[in-house]
């Protein structure tokens, strides 16, 4: 199992304590940045890590940002991405459990790290109820 990270200048503090936690788990890490407090362009950043994860170079995503909602748009233009924002770990578990979300987006800014890794273990940890979740998100995509 491989997870891909992509964070801009306002999330990318989270990838060392989550390359941490998955690496303690076993899981291959993947940090395609950025990698400092220089103000960057989260879309570039989205879409290399959406690029990972459709072409199956990495199984899942992980990224962050100030609030998570950049991120998230971007990630969702792409047909193969189903990215869910969570910023707490009971939203963490239900977008895995209800809407089988292939990338987690966290928010740097409004969830305390501890909240955020407790959101990556939440995540990882939850099975895909599918059933009805599964017709919602087969009528997803336009
Ligand atoms: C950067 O200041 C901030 O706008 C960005 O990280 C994110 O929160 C955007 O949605």
């Amino acid at each position: 199992m491989k997870i891909a990270f992509a964070g801009d200048h306002a999330g990318y503090l989270l990838a060392e304590p989550v390359r941490k936690l998955l690496e303690d788990r076993g899981i291959e890490f993947e940090n395609l940045g950025t990698f400092g407090p220089e103000s960057v362009d989260y879309p570039d950043f989205a879409h290399a890590l959406a690029a990972r994860v459709e072409s199956g170079q990495a199984d899942l995503g992980i990224a962050a940002c100030g609030t998570g909602n950049g991120m998230a748009i971007t990630l969702n233009k792409h047909r193969g991405i189903r990215a869910g924002l969570a910023w707490n770990r009971e939203i963490a578990g239900l977008v895995k459990a209800h809407n089988n979300a292939n990338v987690l987006v966290l928010s740097q800014r409004f969830t305390t790290e501890e909240e955020n890794l407790a959101c990556v273990q939440t995540w990882l940890d939850t099975e895909f109820e599918g059933g009805r979740h599964q017709r919602r998100i087969d009528k997803i995509s336009l």
